[in-house]
């Protein structure tokens, strides 16, 4: 007896990343969606009505259910934006003419001071989560600021917008504004306070779901999840992080920071840990390094350094865009990659302009193919050949790469059957669509496909899903 109940089907074509360097196109797919919004089932080459009643007969799903792509449209799963700084997103576009350090004094900190006032985040946030869903960022990892009463707003906010979000009240008790600073106490006491609030948020919707008599074997994942965020070793004191890194292992947090992101930031560092042997030991001294941790940029990496989080399972965001903007320097994935390092895309708002995950892959693709001609040019590495990234590494770091970092690589990132519907619709051409499609590119989806990732916008994103609810789109109303 067939109980598992379909809520929705798309019949049409799926495009997904099977690994790093395979892309898969499935034309004629059927894919049938749970009531607990998890993939039920795949059905490749449907070419027929009759096989499509076929398979509605079996899961007695009428006809109704049935979304019909059009020959161009294709279903990709989400992206994941696995850094970025909500509370930054008024100075998107401004402030991009300095290096990190003087950019944080500058420009930085005066905006995020400004949370204290609940008013201000009010006015901020709702913006900030629509944009991101509107560009088809299902999953972000949030930094807010030090304020608590704004931060769980944002938390609320999250929550109620229906994405799926990793946030963390920020932490900072040293080297930075008298009127943007914590003490040690507060600090630690609002971030204990912040994560109860988020661990609760969920918890009616989980609860929803235990009630139910298929829940034993369709437990659905938390949606919104408190990330520990020790902003970085330069605005930390060493008790400080001693007691983040208890507060994540108390309440089995994931973590996240920056590393090596600046050469000024790094002496800084080695200045305030003289007996540590380099940036990554910091934190790894801390106990803030393990497979649940995320970095923010890693550009100055040692072989060592690499060695370390390779060992230690650390994912790093790659944030092309802020790299180039704030004149920070180039992060070399290919080699992050070669060491076995588990790497995501960010676009850290407001260092990087870009809101659109869509905009980190374009950056992190110019990128690598800088680092290839700088490696050309350098005879130690010249048979380095064709080391930039390709379209499918890079389609695999915007989802399954940004799916690993967060540790639900077994829950989104791909159309595996089992895995929750965190997906977006892609209308190549739709109203006002960026993207030409010319006779010559006939029906060539692969080819639409490419265009849309260096041509497309919000404006070819029809629709958004998370965890099989539609929550954004330009069809949504
Ligand atoms: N390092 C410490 N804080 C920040 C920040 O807000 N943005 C970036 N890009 N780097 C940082
Ligand atoms: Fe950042």
């Amino acid at each position: 007896m067939m109980t598992r109940i379909i809520s929705q089907i798309f019949y049409g074509t799926l495009i997904h990343s099977l690994s790093l360097t395979k892309l898969s196109i499935i034309p004629n797919a059927l894919l049938g969606i749970d009531k607990f919004g998890k993939i039920a089932f795949v059905e490749e080459n449907i070419t027929n009505e009759q096989n499509i009643n076929d398979i509605l007969s079996k899961w007695n799903i009428n006809e109704e259910k049935i979304i019909r792509l059009t020959k161009r449209q294709f279903l990709i799963p989400g992206f994941v934006d696995t850094h970025i700084h909500a509370p930054q997103f008024p100075n998107a576009g401004t402030g991009l003419d300095l290096p990190l350090l003087e950019w944080l004094n500058k420009y930085t900190f005066p905006l995020e001071k400004s949370y204290s006032s609940l008013e201000f985040a009010k006015n901020v946030y709702p913006v900030v989560i629509n944009n991101l869903l509107r560009n088809g960022t299902t999953t972000a990892v949030y930094f807010s600021t030090i304020h608590l009463e704004s931060s769980k707003y944002l938390a609320k906010l999250i929550h109620e917008k229906g994405q799926r979000g990793f946030l963390g009240k920020v932490n900072m008790d040293r080297n930075c504004p008298n009127d943007y600073i914590e003490t040690i106490e507060s600090s630690i006491e609002d971030t204990k306070n912040f994560v109860e609030y988020v661990m609760n948020l969920d918890e009616k919707d989980m609860k929803d779901v235990k009630g139910d008599e298929e829940s034993i074997t369709n437990q659905v994942t938390r949606l919104v999840t408190p990330i520990i965020t020790p902003r970085f070793a330069i605005s930390c004191s060493s008790e400080l992080l001693h007691s983040l890194s208890k507060l994540a292992q108390e309440y089995d947090l994931p973590i996240q920071s920056h590393l090596s992101e600046n050469k000024d930031e790094i002496k800084f560092v080695k200045n305030l840990f003289p007996n540590l042997k380099d940036y990554t030991s910091v934190y790894e001294h801390h106990n803030l390094l393990n497979q649940k941790t995320i970095m923010a940029h890693g550009i100055y990496l040692s072989s060592d350094e690499r060695n370390l989080i390779k060992n230690l399972k650390v994912g790093i965001s790659h944030c092309p865009n802020s790299n180039f903007s704030l004149s920070s320097g180039i992060c070399d994935v290919r080699k992050l990659l070669n060491d076995n390092i588990k790497v995501g895309l960010g676009t850290d708002i407001s260092g990087g302009f870009g809101k659109s995950i869509l905009d980190s892959i374009r950056n992190a693709s110019v990128a690598s193919k800088v680092i290839h001609f700088s490696n050309q040019n350098d005879d130690r590495d010249n048979n380095n050949k064709n080391s930039h990234l390709t379209l499918p590494e890079l389609f695999y770091l915007s989802t399954m790469g940004g799916a690993n970092l967060v540790n639900l690589e077994n829950v989104i990132g791909n159309f595996e059957v089992g895995k929750e519907f965190d997906a977006l619709l892609i209308d190549p051409e739709s109203p006002q669509s960026p993207i030409d499609i010319f006779d010559y590119d006939d029906d060539n989806i692969e080819r639409i496909f490419e265009k849309f990732i260096f041509l497309g916008d919000e404006r070819n994103i029809s629709r958004v899903y998370v965890q099989g609810n539609f929550v954004s789109g330009t069809e949504f109303k």
